[in-house]
């Protein structure tokens, strides 16, 4: 076991209040393009150009196709073992939160519990004009997008760039952040805000902070622990060493 690996595990073993916070590629061992990887591109489309309001409003049809490329994606792929490590994790954290920035539904389809789907579900969809918000499985698609029922486009229940949060959620969001001692952040490349800015939070109140990632990003220079390498091996790893120390004790 890694030096790091031990730090990190060692301080798991002392953590009351653990907070975890997730990015795409916790969902990429599951065959999910990440949006800042090679793979993010759809017909030459960045996500920043299409995850807009503006875009909706301008190409409707060009937006609803894409997701409906990424919604093919998912809809066939499985939580990883990234995503049961987590909810193993949340059995051994009873105050566990999980904020994902991930719009695919993978954590919730493992069982767990306290999830903040910050940025939506792309399983919903949303009424352009009231805001009424619905099960796209349940909503009869004579045309993409489909329509609501007072004739305005559904449009998925996702933030854009652009859009804020509902202040619910982000309320929910800083009180799990304020809450933990330490704080995981798996597989994000923590460029986009709110989310980007938690690290440094917790750091302010005292907190610890483990990065999980392929390579290093801007929370590197913040986290007090980073583990380099696929999260579907290093997460069920620290579930297997925190499980290894309580034999110990
Ligand atoms: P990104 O695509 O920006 O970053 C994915 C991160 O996951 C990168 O830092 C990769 O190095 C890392 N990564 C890839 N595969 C991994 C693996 N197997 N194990 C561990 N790490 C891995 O995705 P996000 O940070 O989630 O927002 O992007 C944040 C937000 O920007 C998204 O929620 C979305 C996007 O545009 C909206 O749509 C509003």
């Amino acid at each position: 076991m890694s030096n790091e690996m031990e730090r990190a595990i060692e301080r798991l073993r002392t953590t009351k209040s653990l907070l975890v916070i997730t990015g795409a590629g916790i969902s990429a061992e599951s065959g999910i393009p990440t949006f800042r990887g090679d793979d993010g591109l759809w017909q030459n489309y960045r996500a920043e150009e299409l995850a807009t309001p503006w875009a909706f409003e301008r190409d409707p049809v060009t937006v609803w196709k894409w997701y409906d490329w990424r919604r093919g994606i998912i809809g066939k792929a499985e939580p990883n073992p990234g995503h049961h490590a987590i909810k193993r994790l949340e059995e051994m954290f009873p105050g566990l939160f999980l904020i994902t920035q991930n719009v695919d539904g993978l954590h919730g389809r493992t069982g767990i519990k306290n999830i903040i789907e910050i940025h939506g579900n792309l399983w919903r969809v949303r009424c352009s004009r009231d805001g009424r918000t619905s099960m796209l499985m349940d909503v009869p698609l004579k045309s993409i997008p489909p329509r609501c029922e007072c004739g305005e486009l559904l449009r998925p229940d996702v933030v854009w760039f652009g859009e804020s949060i509902l202040s619910d959620v982000l309320q929910m969001s800083y009180n799990a952040m304020s809450l933990c001692d330490t704080l995981m952040v798996v597989g994000t490349s923590g460029v986009v805000y709110p989310v980007a800015s938690f690290p440094e939070n917790v750091k302010g109140n005292g907190g610890f902070v483990i990065e999980v990632n392929l390579e290093p990003t801007p929370i590197t220079n913040v986290a007090d622990v980073s583990l380099f390498g696929k999260s579907g091996d290093i997460l069920p790893a620290i579930v297997e060493g925190i499980v290894r120390q309580q034999a110990k004790n």
